[in-house]
């Protein structure tokens, strides 16, 4: 009995770093996208979002009465997003961290798209929390 005692701990350890694994990989809101794109530029780029646009637009899917508009009721391709995003006031960025943006806003919308009620409930990518 006894000795089994440490193999029983051991199990019940790896049960649980399992378990918290599984709960930090399904808690991403964009694992929708897991298959598609990397999970890491989006978060980056939900990231760079809130720090060079968010004080002007939010991404939403609904009229939020931004400066710049509600992203989120675009739909673009990223060409386009890109061409917008390059001439927006923002701080000298690479073009590797607008792009991260431009997919990240891109993605957005086309799940803003998809939704039956597209347009009438916050999105859970929302930037507002994000930036306030
Ligand atoms: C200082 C404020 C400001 C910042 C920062 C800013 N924008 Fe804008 N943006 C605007 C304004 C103002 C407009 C024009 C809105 C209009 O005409 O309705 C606009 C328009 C746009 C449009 C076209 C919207 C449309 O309805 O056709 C896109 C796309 C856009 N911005 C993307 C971005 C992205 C991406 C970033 C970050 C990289 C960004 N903007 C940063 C103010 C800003």
């Amino acid at each position: 009995m006894g000795r089994c005692r440490g193999g029983q701990l051991a199990i019940a350890g790896l049960a649980v770093v399992a378990l918290l694994s599984l709960i930090s990989a399904c808690s991403s809101s964009v694992r929708t996208h897991a298959t598609t794109l990397a999970v890491a530029q989006l978060v980056e780029g939900r990231r760079l979002f809130a720090g060079a646009c968010g004080a002007c637009h939010t991404l939403t899917g609904h009229d939020t009465h931004a400066n710049g508009g509600d992203l989120g009721l675009l739909q673009m391709t990223q060409a386009q997003m890109l061409s917008f995003a390059r001439i927006m006031p923002i701080p000298k960025m690479s073009s590797d961290k607008l792009r991260n943006i431009v997919r990240y806003v891109v993605s957005v919308e086309a799940d803003d798209a998809k939704r039956p009620s597209a347009g009438a409930t916050t999105s859970p990518y929302g930037a507002r929390k994000a930036t306030r």
